[in-house]
């Protein structure tokens, strides 16, 4: 008989250690990417896992990663985590060996997986708070497709008995509908010794840790399972499917998050929010609307369909219309935007500026109530207010090897199809003829035109087609 557990005991508020497992080759990804890097959202499936684990507030957190994935670790280089290296990958159970040395007996030891990023932090609390300082909790769910997950067996009364693999599962066992999270919880030095008597004998001769179940049960200590409310939460991401499908999750719930704030999303399902966004009151979502962190919608903004906006803010009551991409900018108050408008790094409006159809801003100032509504182009510039620039109106910032500004003053007309040749300046109130080449500066109050004068050629006749010679 197996000595009793009691012994290795820790008080229920011990110190936690948290390991997170993610040095897995991810085979099933086909990808040359380590499996924990793939984007969710934008960001690495491991992202998430180590926010959950920051948000437990653990003595420490240990990452086990494999060969070949220094990459992660330069990535993670500022997250106060441990690394661990699993030179080989000799299954779960070995992996998280390979953390252990540096984890004190008497602390608790929660295993997270770097592929199951989902999980709510609710869920992790409750898993602690029913482990305890003696148990070994697991967190399990009923997913309506099971594939891929390790069954939860337990007996005639219910009784929790050890968890199988889908791989060495009896068809019997493939049926049960309960299955693992991966999420685990035991005081360590309990983990310890139930890791070091592990063996490899089952269908992939992996050291399993869903083994120390049975050896937990074998030694008398109590293993309790908390079921996940929404299994979605442990949702395993092996392949492109289940990353897929972890997305979609992962759009519902930032979709919900939003709507509980009060915005209208004309379809919760065309809609992927990535990083922060912040909203004021009444703000209105079309479809196929992508919005990367850090967003900041004030109250009453419209977004209309296709738009693209990251890292941006935007003033209350502004209108983006259809197909506007908004990358690194600021916009005011009362705005109209679109459709199809660009507005690339550093772009700032002030409040009512209206930007109209193929618009592309770079790198500038507009002020109030200016606008620039057709296809154009506004680079390195400060415009004033007021101003207008007529259509197909280009800033030549770039000559070939350096950046240079353009200023257009408040109150200015420039008309339409103007090169305005930077470095140069044009005075406030000033009126640029349209299809004027400007390269040096346009005083202020002035009519400047730079353009050929209009000829007609009386005698001229358009020429005929000749015969072909016969
Ligand atoms: C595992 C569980 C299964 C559970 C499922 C939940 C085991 C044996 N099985 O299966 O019961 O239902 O997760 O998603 O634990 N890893 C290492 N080193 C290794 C092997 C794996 O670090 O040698 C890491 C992987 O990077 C991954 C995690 O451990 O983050 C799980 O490994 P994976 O191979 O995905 O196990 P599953 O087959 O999903
Ligand atoms: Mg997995």
């Amino acid at each position: 008989m197996p000595r009793k557990d009691s012994s290795e005991r820790v008080p229920k508020d011990a110190p936690l250690s948290i390991v997170i497992l993610a040095a897995g080759r991810g085979t099933r990804m086909q990808s040359d990417l380590p499996k924990v890097m793939q984007p969710l959202a934008g960001a690495p499936l491991l992202s998430y896992v180590l926010e959950l684990a920051a948000q437990l507030e653990p003595a420490m957190t240990y990452v086990v990663y494999g060969d070949g994935a220094e990459r992660m670790r330069e990535h993670f280089a500022n997250a106060p985590v441990h690394w661990a290296l699993q030179a080989e990958q000799l299954g779960t159970g070995h992996a998280l060996l390979q953390a252990m040395p540096a984890v004190p007996d008497n602390h608790r030891v929660l295993v997270l997986y770097g592929d199951v990023p989902l999980l709510r932090i609710e869920s992790l609390r409750e898993l602690i708070a029913v482990a305890g300082g003696r148990n070994l909790a697991l967190l399990s769910a009923a997913p309506a497709d099971t594939t891929g997950y390790g069954r939860i067996v337990r007996g005639a009364r219910g009784a929790l008995l050890r968890i199988v693999e889908e791989r060495d599962a009896t068809a019997r066992e493939r049926s049960i509908r309960e299955v693992n999270s991966g999420v685990l919880l035991a005081p360590a030095g309990l983990m310890r010794k139930w890791l070091g008597q592990l063996r490899p004998r089952n269908a992939q001769r992996e050291y399993y840790l869903t083994d120390v179940v049975a050896l937990a049960l074998r030694a008398r200590t109590r293993v309790v399972a908390v079921m996940a409310d929404d299994a979605a939460e442990v949702q395993g991401v092996n392949d492109r499917l289940q990353l897929a499908e972890a997305e979609a999750e992962y759009r519902r719930r930032r979709a919900r998050a939003l709507m509980s704030q009060g915005v209208t999303l004309i379809d919760p399902a065309r809609l992927d929010v990535r990083g922060e966004v912040t909203v004021g009151r009444d703000v209105l979502l079309d479809v196929n609307v992508v919005l990367h962190g850090p967003v900041h919608l004030a109250d009453r903004v419209r977004i209309g369909p296709n738009c693209v906006l990251a890292n941006a803010s935007v003033g209350p009551g502004t209108v983006l219309y259809a197909n506007c991409v908004v990358q690194n900018a600021q916009i005011g108050g009362g705005c109209e935007i679109g459709p199809f408008t660009r507005l690339r790094p550093h772009a700032r409006l002030a409040d009512g500026v209206h930007l109209g159809n193929f618009v592309e801003v770079k790198n500038s100032v507009i002020g109030e109530r200016s606008k620039v509504n057709h296809l154009s182009y506004v680079g390195d510039s400060e415009i004033g207010s007021r101003v207008n620039v007529g259509a197909g109106t280009i800033t030549c910032n770039y000559d070939g090897a350096n950046k240079w500004r353009t200023e257009i003053g408040s109150g200015a007309f420039i008309g339409s199809g103007c090169m305005l040749v930077a470095p140069v300046k044009v005075g406030d109130g000033a009126t640029i003829g349209a299809g004027s080449t400007i390269t040096s500066d346009a005083p202020a109050g002035k009519l400047t035109l730079a353009r050929s004068r209009q000829v007609t050629i009386e005698q001229w006749e358009r020429p005929i087609k000749r015969p072909p010679k016969p």
